[in-house]
């Protein structure tokens, strides 16, 4: 099944066996920027151009986090144009959150920015973060610098997904659960049901519909596309301060979110959101981290302002808002995720 999701912005396809659709359109230099842990998918894209005769050259990028790096810019930039990567060049990303951010981020600042396509290959990079036109690299602190910068086009092969390990899935399913909480409790029900062995077709283009629904209606963050930080502000300090994956870190953030939100806005889906977590395999607490260390990250985050900490909280399934917490609200919040104040 091959659906095309319309969007203003960005064209989604979301599908099964639709991965060939990433070379469609007019013959150009296609640039195969790829991480290591999609080798695979990398050598399937690469022999399909070469059997249409469709000129490509590729390069591996360092994995994960490290390839978010200026060092990695600098060095692909170069080498792209060494090779003669004109305007009408495209870059092809394939690979995780962390390659699509890269990628997409050379894509946006080569000569003043040349096509850029995604192929995400981790359920996390699917639903969260191909979506959004978001680029970054770490400088110091974690997506310190970035653009905005629309993908061309994405193809989410759901085939491709289906044969994730179960954590680099529990990962994806933290971020889906998270469009679903702020977007569409419909999707929170199906993946209470089901787990990790959910739909992943369904979650993935209902998850990805949220995140494009948001981001249509405020794609610079002016306001409601910060309701996708949910479980983020808590989630990246223990990110930072843990070394914890992405996925981790944000279930464990989303405990503490909503044990915030209970508080200030009496929201009753505490429980149930942190056994949908448990279930799929990811952590509800992070005992043994220093709470001072997570106030000072949190201070730092690009969402804190001069009031204080915002935060995003539920009224209810599928009803964010923003709101600013007061340190005493934030640590009980904290607590409910086992982090004390020794
Ligand atoms: N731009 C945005 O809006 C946005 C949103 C959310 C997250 N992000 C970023 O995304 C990153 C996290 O994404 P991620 O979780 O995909 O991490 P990742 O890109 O680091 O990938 C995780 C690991 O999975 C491996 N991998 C990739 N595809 C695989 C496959 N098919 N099978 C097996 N292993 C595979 C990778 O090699 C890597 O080691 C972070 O850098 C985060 O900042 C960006
Ligand atoms: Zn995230």
């Amino acid at each position: 099944m091959d659906e095309r999701i319309a969007a203003e912005v960005t064209s989604v396809t979301i599908g099964r066996g639709v991965l060939e659709e990433i070379a469609d359109g007019p013959e150009t230099l296609i640039v195969v920027l790829a991480q290591p842990g999609a080798a695979q998918v990398t050598a399937r894209v690469v022999s399909d151009l070469e059997a249409r005769t469709i000129p490509v050259v590729t390069r591996m990028l360092p994995d994960a986090e490290e390839a978010k790096s200026f060092k990695v810019v600098e060095e692909t930039t170069a080498w792209m144009g060494e090779i003669g990567v004109k305007r009408d060049g495209i870059v092809v990303a394939i690979g995780g959150g962390a390659l699509t951010d890269i990628a997409g981020f050379i894509a946006s600042v080569y000569m003043r920015g040349i096509e850029a396509r995604y192929v995400p290959t981790t359920l996390l990079g699917a639903v969260d973060a191909a979506i959004g036109g978001k680029t970054a690299l770490n400088v110091g602190g974690k997506n310190l610098v970035g653009t905005f910068a629309h993908p061309d086009r994405v193809v989410i092969d759901v085939d491709l997904l289906q044969q994730l390990p179960d954590e680099l899935l529990a990962e994806g399913m933290a971020e889906a659960l998270k469009a679903g909480l702020i977007g569409d409790p419909g999707l929170v029900d199906v993946i209470e049901r089901s787990g990790l062995h959910a739909d992943l077709e369904e979650v993935v283009k209902r998850a990805v519909a949220v995140k494009l629904a948001i981001v249509e209606a405020d794609f610079r963050e002016a306001g409601s596309r910060a309701h996708l930080n949910f479980g983020h502000t808590i989630g990246h300090a223990v990110e930072a301060v843990a070394g914890w994956s992405h996925g981790r870190s944000v279930a464990v953030g989303m405990v503490a979110a909503s044990a915030i939100s209970r508080m200030v806005c009496g929201f009753d889906g505490e429980e149930r959101i942190e056994a949908i977590i448990a279930a799929l395999g990811l952590p509800v607490a992070c005992p043994g981290l220093n709470r001072a260390d997570l106030h000072r990250l949190m201070r730092m985050d690009k969402k804190s302002d001069p009031e204080g900490l915002r935060m995003v909280l539920l009224e209810g399934l599928g009803r964010p808002l923003v709101s600013h917490i007061d340190p005493a609200t934030l640590d009980a919040g904290l607590d409910a995720i086992g982090i004390g104040d020794e």
